[in-house]
């Protein structure tokens, strides 16, 4: 079957995004970026790239406990439909394509993302892999595109990687209970979660010894550049990662070596960086099973199953809707 390609999100529309978020995040204190915009072409092969460095370890752990959960998932759920969100390159959700085509019940694959060059690639390979099924990529925000999305089928609905970490409380509360305002009672919500664990990992794991992280990091200032014809010197800026202790996240910044005024001609506005000033780019918030199973009932889903790795590094939750 020939793949379909949705656009609920065009690239003037993400560039009228990042366009808002720039003029609000940049004049703030501290300055702040969301971290959806480093999902250009060359940020998704950054991230492909990071998820095989020997520091990132959280693609690994979740791939194992897929590994041997992706068949009792397939049962328990009975979903004929698997739904991803920030599906990337689909790697991992091959297991669980295949885990659903041995019960016999896989009839369709919709992954959803952001970044349009990451889904038709995957979409790509995915329909010469899986000939049989209905393939229907949808190019999305997951934080605001969530009621456009098919609604055909019992659906799986899968949110891997620990990507949730990187919405902050508030916008995570919104965002499960949105999901959870899409889903019928025979659904199921798959979610993969990075765990706490000391300090020396964390930062490893987001400041690799390759540089590769900080090259991701980096390069949301090159898609500003790019989109919004601003001026930043990126080489003066340096990757920075921090573990908040209290608020059990890591955070990515950008700091920069040397004063510049960046001017970001699109939006004919000036923005001022004192030499060392940081700016915030990402939270990889790391989450312990009581806030997972807490947040899961605050948004109305009973946790089902917590499966971790044999380490305990990361963990794979599934529920269904209360
Ligand atoms: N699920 C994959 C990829 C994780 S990387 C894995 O586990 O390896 C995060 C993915 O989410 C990227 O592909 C990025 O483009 C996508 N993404 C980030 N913010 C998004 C948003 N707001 N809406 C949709 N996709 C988003
Ligand atoms: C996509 N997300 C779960 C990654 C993470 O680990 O927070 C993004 C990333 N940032 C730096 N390295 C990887």
């Amino acid at each position: 079957m020939s793949p379909r390609i949705d656009k609920h999100l065009t690239d003037s529309d993400l560039a009228a995004a990042l366009a808002r978020d720039v003029r609000a995040g940049l004049p703030s204190t501290p300055k702040e970026l969301p971290p959806k915009y480093f999902y250009d072409a060359r940020g998704s092969e950054l991230f492909e790239e990071i998820t095989r460095l020997p520091e990132y370890y959280p693609t690994r752990a979740e791939r194992s406990i897929l590994e041997a959960r992706s068949a009792e998932i397939a049962k328990v759920s009975g979903a004929d439909t698997l739904v991803e969100l920030g599906s990337g390159s689909s790697s991992k959700t091959r297991l669980l394509l295949d885990g659903m085509r041995a019960t016999g019940t896989l009839k369709r694959y919709i992954p959803v993302d952001v970044s349009d060059s990451a889904l038709l690639d995957a979409v790509g390979l995915l329909a010469e892999e899986y000939p049989s099924i209905e393939l229907h990529g949808v190019v999305a925000d997951f934080e605001h595109h969530l009621e456009q999305l098919p609604q055909e089928g019992t659906r799986l609905l899968a949110f891997l990687g620990g990507t949730i970490g990187n919405l902050a409380p508030a916008e995570r509360a919104a965002f499960l209970a949105s999901v959870r305002e899409q889903l019928s009672p025979s659904d199921s919500f798959l979610l993969g979660t990075d765990l706490v664990k000391p300090r020396e990992r964390l930062v490893a794991a987001y400041d690799d010894a390759a540089g590769v992280t900080a090259e991701f990091n980096r390069n949301v200032l090159h898609v500003i550049n790019r989109e919004l014809s601003a001026d930043f010197d990126v080489s003066a800026f340096a990757h920075v990662a921090v573990w908040d202790e209290s608020a059990e996240w890591i955070e990515m910044r950008l700091r920069t070596s040397t004063a510049q005024s960046v001017r970001i001609a699109a939006l004919d506005l000036e923005v001022s960086f004192a030499a060392g000033e940081e700016m915030r780019t990402e939270i990889s918030a790391k989450f312990r099973r009581e806030g997972v199973e807490a947040e899961l009932a605050a948004a109305g889903f009973a946790l089902t199953s917590w499966w971790t790795d044999a380490p305990g590094d990361f963990a794979l939750s599934l529920a269904t809707p209360i």
